[in-house]
């Protein structure tokens, strides 16, 4: 069960995928003895938009779904791309433009707000040709490696070199994040902050939590099983 009715009961949601009660606690509903109201019941009592919630509890839902152990390395290759990659490539132009209206709108007021802005425009420069590279050297390099009895010579080096590198950009885009988080106080925002500001931050804040999220599905786990079996493949096409 992925999807979500409105008509859907609370404590059936958590029944069904247990690791979703924490978006109840959050919220501080009761799916124990409470557990019979709806999601449009206790949404309306608590005074929370129904459809968000709704696409939280999907999104988690998603997430929650996804065992990167039990994939092959070419199945989380298209993972990440499809579901990381897509997502920074949508929120790339938006994001862009609400940093610059916000630097524009309130920069004399907290001047901080044109190094968020410069910041972001640095960091989603970067990630582009990032994803690029993997998707265009790296992840097919690694499809091939897990089609191939023994590992193929590749003309643009070894796995090992281009993971270092992007192990190294991921470095970089890491500091770009702690340093936008620094710049917003942990994203928070000041209390005469307007709407688009308000956007802004919490644009911001999922966009951490989301290529936190991606650079451990790479660095964890993808790269680590890539070069293990680079190093198998590779002695079994030494010894022939
Ligand atoms: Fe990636
Ligand atoms: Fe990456």
């Amino acid at each position: 069960m992925n999807t979500f009715k409105t008509t859907d009961t609370v404590g059936g949601v958590v029944t069904q995928r247990p690791a979703l009660s924490r978006l109840f606690e959050k919220e501080s509903i009761d799916y124990c003895c409470g557990g019979k109201k709806t999601l449009e019941e206790v949404c309306r009592e608590k005074g929370i938009d129904l459809t968000t919630f709704i696409a939280t509890l999907k999104e988690a839902g998603n997430e929650e779904m996804v065992d990167t152990a039990a994939m092959s390395l070419s199945e989380l290759a298209d993972h990440i791309e499809q579901t990381h990659h897509a997502y920074l490539r949508s929120e790339f132009p938006r994001l862009d433009e609400i940093t610059e209206k916000v630097a524009s709108v309130h920069g004399k007021t907290d001047s901080r707000l044109y190094r968020v802005r410069d910041t972001f425009q640095a960091l989603a420069e970067e990630l582009l040709s990032h994803m690029m590279k993997e998707e265009r050297i790296l992840f097919p390099m690694v499809r091939q490696l897990e089609g191939s009895n023994e590992a193929p010579l590749f003309h643009c080096g070894t796995l090992a070199t281009i993971i270092g590198q992007m192990e190294k950009e991921h470095g970089q885009a890491g500091s770009a994040l702690e340093s936008l988080r620094e710049l917003t106080d942990g994203f928070t925002p000041p209390e005469w902050a307007c709407n688009t500001y308000r956007v802004l931050l919490d644009t911001l804040d999922n966009l951490e939590r989301d290529l936190h999220k991606h650079i451990h599905k790479e660095n964890n786990v993808l790269f680590p099983r890539a070069l293990e079996m680079e190093e198998r493949k590779g002695a079994a096409r030494d010894r022939n």
